[in-house]
């Protein structure tokens, strides 16, 4: 009866939140409705334009007289500025206009905002989802605090391209992890209500294919089958958009022949159609303007045409719909109800956003005080950052360091610049990022540091003095890597590698015979060969953000056990570039003498995706298929028994794998297809368990239908994408 009581109370409650929720949409659209028939024409064009306030984060972007044209209603959006005090300016223009009706903030905060968090690509390889949340959660409410409602975030290209610099800024090569990483990042920043004044508008971009830029280059052409598409790069932004993403941004590439800012397949049929999306979608900057440089519109008269007709609603910094669309639809060229409908879905997110009902909601100046650089988005910063951290070699017993360890010489700039670590796409504070060098010192430790490289040309400077620290210390800790300036848009690369004279200064430390910990700070995978042959211990540290240092003590010092796992593959060399770990099978399949492989090199990368180690060890065993007690839509479940057989308590990533033995067409050969983060006492085991449904099982034809076939699959579970114990099952 109790029972009964409870479920029919639940029921109630349930019944109440979705009256509640059918009511608030309603009046959403009545109340947008009735402001459209309001609006002129020139009034409805001026909300499809945003324009760059504060900086520029693209070529010719002004704000000259913007005040002024927000003053008239012709500017729905503003970019970069931020701070309630800038913001407050804007939007007080705003209210001179005729109709009132308040501007959108919209900035790229990316990893953090004033506190900054690790670089996406850094928190990906946490392989803590919940965490992950968590990050872009104090993102958006830091972001809010300080004014804005719309950040330019998650990126969730998928790249295997390591000469691309944008890779900093996503989750790394896989769709599925990918997809989970999109998800939580668009939870995190709009939580389940935007008119909460701790969330903001998520924007998932590039819509679509940006990470695929031929040769890297940023910005290039992108040329893809439909199926590989469908398959390895459309996953993340259909998962972000069916978690109910605000927003979406066109990517600057073409997309099978049609840049896709003037996209119809894209963002008309698949976004907007198939997929439901009923948010609105911005360009990327200036890129309406870009379709002239495409050489597919002759004028801007003809871009204008051309996105809006594809689905393109604002158009962020050119200024095509500003200066045509009055004209465009007064000589009939494009319809009022192409430009309605662009209109509609913008003013239905102000609403949602709560900026009708009070247009200086976000401007609090207290609450900007309160939650901006707050104590607790430093622990949250650190605690990512330590999961973020891998360890990709550990073959002596110096880590982690013992506590009463006396004196480390601590080498390279890199150890001691605030700048670099922050990354790429910061709005950090710099002065409060606290170094290495820093968090060393705060310890206790005696610290003997020399520069041992120029961070400016990368040559060895002062050997002597880099000498004279490692004799006065106990163990070497260098710092190498890449400057942050060397990764993130605009950024690509035809060799990763890490400057040959870093390389040679590790080199000589070693040959010194102390102990050394080489620790690599970088924004994208990195070949450095002669490190990873050599050093006996190397963690890869990204850049970590504000609570850098803190965090890569803590790992040092064994305080957190690092649990980290590659969001994608290092390669040995640069003509393994492209590279992923789920390319397809071939009819010549290596290993073998007529195979795809090269005459100079191993196929092999340098390190797989998903590998990382940790100062403990993980044994696999029992790997079977649990067949009864399947739920609804479950065909088996696999078990795998973990044991921690190593000397410390700590984390590890079980990942399931799964090839297609034979499918309809070409396949894998092996995808990821589920993870679990799990914490163990030394000495435990745990039994993990994954269930196979049709989402683990099935693929998308070249049509984009999803289907499931009925055969034979390897099942594979392991510690990264190469250690894995298999078995078969069958899907009858
Ligand atoms: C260009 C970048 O591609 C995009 O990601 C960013 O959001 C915009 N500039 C705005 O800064």
């Amino acid at each position: 009866m109790k029972k009964m009581i409870f479920l029919c109370c639940i029921l109630y409650s349930n019944l109440i939140v979705a009256q509640n929720i059918k009511s608030k949409e309603r009046e959403k659209e009545r109340f947008v409705s009735g402001l459209m028939k309001k609006m002129t024409l020139e009034e409805k064009v001026g909300q499809l334009w945003q324009v760059a306030g504060g900086f520029a984060t693209g070529p010719n972007g002004s704000n000259i007289g913007s005040l002024k044209v927000i003053a008239q209603g012709r500017i729905g959006s503003v970019l970069n500025v931020s701070g309630v005090k800038n913001i407050r300016k804007y939007q007080e223009a705003a209210m001179q206009s005729r109709l009132k009706i308040p501007l959108v903030f919209g900035m790229d905060v990316i990893h953090g905002f004033r506190t900054g968090f690790p670089i996406p690509l850094g928190e990906a390889a946490s392989f803590d989802l919940d965490l992950i949340q968590k990050g872009a959660h104090w993102t958006g409410t830091a972001a809010a605090a300080a004014g804005l409602n719309w950040t330019f975030a998650p990126m969730v290209d998928i790249s295997w391209d390591a000469r691309w610099g944008r890779v900093l800024e996503g989750a790394g090569e896989d769709p599925f992890y990918g997809s989970q990483v999109a998800v939580a990042r668009v939870r995190g920043l709009q939580g389940d209500n935007l008119s909460n004044t701790n969330t903001i508008m998520a924007c998932v971009k590039h819509f679509a294919g940006y990470g695929a830029p031929i040769a890297g280059k940023d910005y290039n052409s992108v040329d893809m089958s439909m199926g590989h598409f469908a398959n390895f790069y459309m996953p993340p932004y259909k998962a972000a958009a069916e978690a109910g993403a605000a927003t979406f941004m066109s990517a600057f590439n073409d997309f099978n022949n049609i840049p896709s800012t003037a996209n119809p397949f894209l963002l008309r049929n698949l976004l907007k159609e198939k997929w439901h999306f009923k948010g609105f979608v911005v360009s990327d900057w200036g890129s309406v303007g870009e379709l002239m440089n495409h050489r597919v519109a002759a004028d801007k008269k003809e871009a204008a045409i051309k996105a809006i007709s594809a689905g393109l609603d604002m158009e962020m910094v050119s200024n095509c719909y500003f200066e045509n669309l009055v004209d465009l639809v007064k000589e009939k060229k494009v319809s009022i109800e192409v430009v309605d409908d662009a209109v509609q879905r913008i003013l239905y997110k102000k609403f949602e956003l709560g900026l009708f009902e009070d247009p200086f909601r976000y401007c609090d100046e207290n609450r900007e005080k309160e939650t901006v650089e707050s104590a607790s988005s430093r622990d949250i910063a650190r605690s990512i950052s330590e999961r973020s951290i891998v360890l990709l070699k550990k073959s002596d017993n110096i880590l982690p360091f013992q506590k009463d360890l006396k004196s480390i010489a601590l080498i390279g700039p890199l150890a001691k610049s605030k700048k670099d670590m922050c990354g790429a796409w910061s709005t950090a504070n710099v002065n409060n990022v606290i170094t290495l060098h820093e968090a060393m010192k705060n310890r206790g430790v005696q610290v003997n540091y020399a520069e041992g490289y120029d961070l400016g040309n990368n040559k060895i400077v002062n050997y002597d003095s880099t000498l004279l620290a490692v004799e006065k210390s106990d163990v070497v800790v260098v710092a190498i890597g890449e400057r942050a300036s060397e990764s993130g848009e605009m950024r690509s690369k035809t060799d990763i590698s890490i400057a040959a004279q870093q390389q040679e200064l590790v080199s000589r430390l070693i040959k010194t015979g102390k102990p050394v910990v080489v620790l690599l700070m970088c924004g994208r995978p990195v070949i450095f060969n002669e490190v990873r042959d050599q050093a006996p211990n190397i963690l890869l540290t990204w850049w970590l953000g504000s609570e850098a240092g803190p965090a890569i003590c803590n790992v040092l010092w064994g305080d957190y056990n690092p649990s980290g796992k590659l969001p994608m593959t290092f390669p040995r060399n640069m003509g393994q570039v492209p590279i992923n770990y789920q390319y397809k099978s071939t009819g010549r399949p290596y290993p073998g003498d007529w195979a795809a492989k090269y005459i100079d090199s191993p196929v092999e990368p340098a390190y797989p995706f998903g590998y990382g180690q940790s100062y403990t060890s993980f044994k696999y065993s029992n790997l079977k298929l649990i067949s009864d007690n399947l739920g609804k839509g479950v065909h088996a479940k696999v078990s795998v028994d973990v044991t921690n057989i190593g000397q410390y308590d700590g984390e590890e990533v079980v990942q399931l794998y799964i090839r297609d033995e034979a499918a309809s067409v070409t396949r894998p050969v092996k995808e990821l297809k589920g993870f679990q983060k799990i914490n163990l006492k030394k000495g435990m085991t745990q039994t993990v368990i994954f269930d196979i449904r049709d989402e683990e099982l099935g693929f998308y034809d070249n049509n984009i239908n999803f289907i499931v076939e009925k055969g034979d699959f390897t099942i594979m579970v392991g510690g990264d994408s190469e250690n894995l114990d298999k078995m078969l099952f069958s899907l009858k």
